[in-house]
This record gives C-alpha cells, structure tokens and sequence, in this order.
C-alpha cells in the first residue's frame, strides 16, 4: 500500500516554479541566465505599507485573529470592492486567506464533491485545474485560442456546461496570456451563465490594477449583478501592492459559502499572519497612487517586448490589455531544428533550447494548457528583457528547416 494519497498522483507540481528553481540553480553554477519565468512584480512593497506592518508589531498585533479576518481587514476590504468594483458586500461576505491561492483552494474544498466539474478557461493559471484534482472535482477545459485574442468565446463556454458543473473560472486579466475582457465581452459571458443557475462563478481578479491604454476593468458581478448571488469574486495585494510575500488573498460572496470557507480554514490553517492583515488594511485604504505609476512602467515594457519579439520569424506576440505576461504563439518554429540537431517539436522543446542555448528561462505553453505558445513575465528590468529579447531573436535565427 502506498504511503502517499492517491489524490496525489493526479496533481503536479507548479511549472512555473519549476522554471524559476531551474533558472536559480543555472545561475548559481555559474550560467549567465535571464529569467522570465516570475509571477511576481520586480517592485518594492511601497513604505507606508511597510509602516503599517512595522507599527502592527510595535503594537503587538502579534496574536491569533479571528480566522478568516480581523474586522479591520474586512471592512478594507469592503471598502476596496465598492470603490473599485461597485460591489456592496457586508463583512460578514468576505473571507481573508493566505493568499489568493489559498482563497481559490478553500472554496474548491468547501464546495466540491467527487465528480463535481469545474469549466477553466485554456490557458489558464497552472494552479487552477491541480487545485480542483486535490479537491476531488474533474476540470473542464474550454479553449481560448491566439485568433480570439486568447478570450473565452460565449459558445465554447456554453458547450463546456454540464448539469456537474459547479463553478466556472474567468480570469482577467489573465495569466498567462494577458487577455483582458471589457464589459461587453463580460457581458456575452455573463448572459451565457445567467442561463445556468446551478453553476457558480469563480472570479480571479488578482491583476485588476495592472491594465494598460486607458483599459477600464470591470468584474462580472459588476456588468451582471443576477450573478451576485452566486460569484466569489477574488482579489488580493500581491500583484497590485507588490506584496507577494506577504500572503494576503481575500473573496467577496454569498454568507453561506463565505462560513463554508470560514470552515476550511479554521482547520487548516487558521488566520492568515495578523501582521500581513494589518499591511493589507493600509494597501487597500492607503493611498493608491503607485498604482498607475506602475501599470505605466509595465505598459512600456509590455509595448517594448510586444515590438522585439514580434519582429523574430516564426513568432506571433499579440498585445495584451494587461497583467505582466505575453503569450506569443511559436507555430512557425515548430519543424525546425536546432544547430546541435535537435528538432523543435513542442513548446517545452523551444524552452529548453532557448534556456540551454542562449541562458533564456520562460515557461512552455503546455504548462498553461495551451500549445505551442511560451509564456513571457515581463516582470524585470527594461536591460534583462532587452537582452533576453535580443538573445531569443538570435536562438531562433540559428534554427534551421527540419
Ligand atoms: C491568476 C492568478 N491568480 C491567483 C494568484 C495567486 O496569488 P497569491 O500570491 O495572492 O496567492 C496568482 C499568482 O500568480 C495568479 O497569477
């Protein structure tokens, strides 16, 4: 009999991760590697956000909290959905986790039973489908291809419906491809789900403030207010507050479910670091000022990597409306070969090609479900991604025809 649960076996680890630890270890034996594999922003959680965690230890906020949120933190975070989103919610509606991650988790363990489909729009954030697996539901995919701008079309939603499904996730701006609906695209979707009242709507907001070209984000509760009743409507401070480490995650929903999660984490993990809660409070009501100041700053990246790469034979990078990714399409290298004779079959060959030949580490597209694409975090200095561009166009000019 095995040791370790068979639930296990079905899950993998992050690739994303992977990449970034693979990219570390290359590093430190010495290789000049660029990477741009990372999923968090390269700025600095801002100082009065730093401040109000120093002052919570001075304080001595150090102790349990209640477990889903001290009521400081909850009534930030109400305050952040109606500034921003318009939503009205009453703290007892929202749940503080560790992390987004770990609000998406939670709600998929208190919600899910065996055979219980969750629809994930492809390509999707590595973590969704493995979290649904750990949770004992099946996942569901439905595809959003680079001709639709990498959105889900109503149809192929619809078609992906069944009376099991539980959830469906939408995800924008996405990770990894960037693709960011506005409020008709929402809309068609959003009419699609009114259909189905037995399924609920998971929404990952967590790249909400990083959107460029004047793009004005809105959330399905927002542009269908029948599906409040039965959204989580998920954010957080690590994207927009560069507050990754920190932990602090939160949802917006029904009591019900909001108690359920409440459950899980009570057992779990109890409350997320009270000092972390405290930081999250200043973040959300603080002032928000950084924010364009930094989707400015990732707006000309976006505009500068789009260009190079872009330009290289055999790839196709369409301009995404936000997050801090690009998701270029590599169909035309496929076939080719690289100078030591190796043939570029799939998108995880190309990685590892660009990574041993030319010290480049991103992620393949099969990671996010969709092939052959590769997925660019542009997350780093104007130097690396200038470099890191000229050294993919140089990889790919030395491939030859199959
Ligand atoms: C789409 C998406 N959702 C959720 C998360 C989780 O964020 P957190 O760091 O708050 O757990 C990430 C992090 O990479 C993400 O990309």
């Amino acid at each position: 009999m095995a040791f370790i649960a068979d639930s296990l076996s079905r899950v993998k680890p992050s690739p994303t991760i992977a990449v970034s630890t693979k990219a570390a270890e290359l590093k430190a034996a010495g290789r000049d590697i660029i990477g741009l594999g990372a999923g968090e922003p390269d700025f600095d959680t801002p100082d009065n956000i730093k401040d109000a965690a120093i002052q919570a230890i001075r304080d001595g906020k150090t102790k349990y909290t209640p477990a889903d949120g001290t009521p400081e933190v909850k009534r930030a975070v109400c305050e952040k959905f109606r500034r921003d989103n318009g939503l009205q919610y009453e703290p007892n509606q929202i749940t503080v986790n560790n992390g987004g991650k770990h609000t998406i988790y939670n709600a998929f363990v208190a919600t899910l039973n065996p055979g219980d489909e969750v629809v994930i729009p492809t390509p999707y954030w590595v973590s969704y489908p493995d979290m649904v697996l750990l949770a004992g539901g099946t996942p569901v995919f439905a595809e959003a291809t680079i001709k639709d701008g990498f959105k889900l079309q109503p149809a192929i939603l619809e078609a992906a419906i069944t009376d099991k499904t539980k959830w469906v996730i939408l995800n924008s701006p996405s990770n990894p491809s960037g693709a960011t609906y506005n409020a008709r695209e929402l809309k068609a979707l959003t009419d699609i789900l009114m259909k189905y009242p037995h399924v609920w709507v998971m929404v990952d907001d967590m790249y909400e403030h990083i959107v460029y070209d004047g793009f004005e984000f809105v959330t399905p509760a927002q542009v269908e207010p029948g599906l409040y009743d039965r959204t989580l409507t998920i954010n957080g401070v690590a994207k927009a507050y560069a507050m990754t480490g920190w932990r602090i995650g939160f949802g917006g929903g029904p009591v019900e479910l909001i108690n359920a999660i409440r459950k899980v984490q009570s057992q779990s993990t109890s409350n997320p670091c009270s000092i972390s809660q405290a930081a999250a409070v200043e973040a959300l009501t603080g002032t928000q000022h950084f924010l364009s100041e930094r989707a400015a700053v990732f707006q000309k990246r976006r505009d500068m990597v789009v260009d190079m790469l872009d330009q290289i034979d055999g790839i196709d990078c369409p301009k995404p409306e936000g997050a801090f990714y690009v998701y270029p399409s590599i169909a035309g290298l496929i076939g080719k070969t690289t100078p030591d004779g190796k043939v570029i079959e799939t998108d995880l060959d190309f990685c590892s090609y660009i990574l041993e030949a030319e010290g480049v580490a991103a992620v393949h597209g099969a990671a996010f479900g969709l092939s052959p694409h590769f997925r660019v975090s542009y997350a780093t200095s104007d130097e690396a991604l200038v470099e890191a561009c000229k050294r993919i166009k140089r990889a790919c000019a030395a491939l030859g025809q199959g």
